[in-house]
C-alpha cells in the first residue's frame, strides 16, 4: 500500500559486542539480558530532495525517506548501526525511549563527539526492552528536517494477538516554505510572523492542551505524505490491527482518531498497559501509544488534528474497495472521549514495586513564548547542575510548570512511572501550573539528557541532565 513504511530487518552478523570502556556502563552493559545476535544496519543521513505527495522539499533525511526506514528486531538483539553522515553539519542518532548503554545515547559533546560532515560512527548496544520506539539525531532542531524513523523491538513472547499492525508516524513540516528550521530558529519570533498567529492574539488555544504554541506549520504529514498522496493503510474486514503510534512533530501535539472505530489502547511509550478504550489519543512530540482496532468492512478516514490549531494530518484504512473520505473529514471519535494518564494503568510486570523516593529533585519548567527563554529552574541550557543520583536509589523527578505552555518532558536512558501507579512512560505532558511525579529507579549509569521534547524550546534551553555520581 501506497505509503507504508519501508521495513528494515537488519541482518543477522556475528559481530562480537564491543563493551564500553566505563567500568559501571560496562558492568550493567554485560548484565542485560541478549539474544547474542547482532543485527547490522547502514544508514544514510543526507541532503536532498523529496516528494511529501505533491510537494517537492529540499531537505535532510535518512536514505532519501521521510520517515527513515523502521528498523525492526527483537528485544536483546545487538544493534549495530553505521551511520554515514552525508550532511554538511555534524548529527547524531540518539534512540528515543530505549534504555541503553551511556556511550550509544547519541547526545553530542555528552556521550560522544558529534560525528562530523563526512564521517560515521556505528552505534552498538544491547536493546533489552520491548517497545515502540523511535531515532533521530540530538543536533539543533536538526530531526525538525525529516530526520527520524522508527525502532521496533518486539516481543519474541508476545501471543499473536493482532493480526496485522501498522506504524503510522506524525510530524509537523516546516521545510519547503523556504524557511529551515534553523533559520526559523535563530529568530523564534519569525516563527510567529512567518507561520501563525500568536496565543492570546486571535490565536491557539487548545481545550485540552491551553496554549497550543505560536506555530501552525504548512503540512502535517503521516508517514511522510500530504493528504494529496496519502498513506493508504491496509486490512481484511473483522482483523484486528496493532496500530503503533508516534509522535515525531517538533512542535505539534496530535489528536488521533480511526474514523467509525474505538481503539484499544495497550502500550504507552512500549509499556504495556491494562487495556482501556478511547474515541481518540493525544499525543505529545516523542511519545507513543500502541492501540489495537478491529476493522469494520469499508474505508475509513485516519485523522490526526494538530491540537489547537485546525489542521489535520490524514491518512486511510481500507479493508475493501469503495470510495473513501476526503481530507477535509473529522470523524465524531475526535471529539469523543480521550483516554489521559489517570487512566492508563501499567501492567504488573510494567508497575515499579512500590518504594518511597531516596531522592526528589524538583524541576521547574521556566519561560515564556514572548522571550523565548526556555529554561529548567529559570537556566537556559545549562547542563553543569545536573539533578543527581547514585546507581540504586529509587529517583523522583518533579517538573513543576511554570509557564503558560505546556511541555512534553523526556528523561534519557530511563523509563519512569507518573506519580505512584500511573503508566511507565519516557515521555510525558506536563501541562501549565500542572507537577507531574515521575519516578524510576536508578540503574543506568551515565550523563543522561533531560529535556523538553518541543524541539524548539530544547533548543532554547529547556534541558537538564540527570547525572550520576
Ligand atoms: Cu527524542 Cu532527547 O530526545
Ligand atoms: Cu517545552
Amino acid at each position: 500500500a501506497l505509503g507504508v513504511l519501508a521495513a528494515c530487518t537488519p541482518a543477522v552478523t556475528t559481530a562480537p559486542l564491543v563493551l564500553p570502556t566505563d567500568p559501571r556502563v560496562r558492568e550493567v552493559e554485560a548484565a542485560r539480558r541478549s539474544t547474542g545476535r547482532t543485527r547490522s544496519i547502514t544508514l544514510a543521513a543526507t541532503a536532498g530532495q523529496i516528494d511529501l505527495g505533491g510537494t517537492v522539499v529540499d531537505t535532510w533525511t535518512y536514505d532519501g525517506a521521510v520517515p527513515g526506514r523502521e528498523i525492526r528486531i527483537s528485544a536483546g538483539d545487538v544493534i549495530e548501526a553505521r551511520l554515514v553522515n552525508r550532511l554538511p553539519a555534524d548529527t547524531s542518532i540518539h534512540w528515543h525511549g530505549v534504555a541503553l548503554r551511556n556511550d550509544m545515547d547519541g547526545t553530542p559533546d555528552l556521550t560522544q563527539p558529534g560525528i562530523a560532515a563526512g564521517a560515521e560512527f556505528t552505534y552498538r548496544f544491547i536493546a533489552p526492552v520491548p517497545g515502540t520506539y523511535w531515532f533521530h539525531p540530538h543536533t539543533g532542531t536538526q530531526l525538525d528536517r525529516g530526520l527520524y524513523a522508527p525502532l521496533i523491538v518486539e516481543d519474541p513472547t508476545e501471543p499473536g494477538a493482532y493480526d496485522a499492525e501498522w506504524v503510522v508516524v506524525l510530524d509537523d513540516w516546516i521545510d519547503g516554505t523556504g524557511t529551515t528550521p534553523d533559520q526559523i530558529f535563530a529568530d523564534p519570533r519569525q516563527r510567529t510572523g512567518h507561520m501563525g498567529s500568536m496565543p492570546g492574539m486571535g490565536g491557539t488555544v487548545s481545550p485540552l492542551l491551553g496554549d497550543a504554541g505560536d506555530v501552525t506549520y504548512p503540512h502535517y504529514l503521516i508517514n511522510g505524505r500530504t493528504p494529496s498522496a496519502l498513506t493508504t493503510f491496509t486490512a481484511k474486514p473483522g482483523q484486528r490491527v496493532r496500530i503503533r503510534f508516534i509522535n515525531a512533530g517538533s512542535d505539534t501535539a496530535f489528536r488521533v482518531a480511526v474514523g467509525g472505530h474505538r481503539m484499544t489502547v495497550t502500550h504507552t511509550d512500549g509499556f504495556p498497559i491494562t487495556p482501556v478504550d478511547t474515541d481518540a489519543l493525544l499525543i505529545g512530540m516523542g511519545e507513543r501509544y500502541d492501540a489495537l482496532v478491529t476493522l469494520s468492512d469499508g474505508v475509513y478516514p485516519v485523522v490526526a488534528l494538530a491540537e489547537g490549531k485546525n489542521a489535520t494530518a490524514f491518512a486511510l484504512a481500507r479493508t475493501a474497495t469503495g470510495s473513501a473520505p476526503g481530507p477535509e473529514v473529522r470523524p465524531s471519535e475526535l471529539t469523543g472521549s480521550i483516554v489521559g494518564y489517570p487512566a492508563l494503568k501499567p501492567t504488573i510486570a510494567a508497575t515499579l514495586p512500590a518504594k518511597p523516593p531516596d531522592i526528589v529533585h524538583r524541576l521547574a519548567l521556566t519561560g515564556g513564548v514572548m522571550s523565548y527563554d526556555w529554561g529548567i529552574n529559570g537556566r537556559t541550557g545549562d547542563l553543569t547542575n545536573p539533578a543527581r543520583v547514585r546507581e540504586g536509589q529509587r529517583v523522583r523527578i518533579e517538573f513543576v510548570n511554570t509557564t503558560m505552555m505546556w511541555h512534553p518532558m523526556h528523561i534519557h536512558g530511563h523509563t519512569f512511572q507518573l506519580g505512584n501507579s500511573g503508566p511507565r512512560k519516557d515521555t510525558a505532558i506536563v501541562l501549565p501550573g500542572q507537577t507531574l511525579a515521575c519516578d524510576f529507579d536508578a540503574d543506568n549509569p551515565g550523563q543522561w539528557m533531560t529535556h523538553c521534547h518541543n524541539a524548539y524550546h530544547a533548543e532554547a534551553g529547556m534541558m537538564t541532565l540527570l547525572g550520576y555520581q
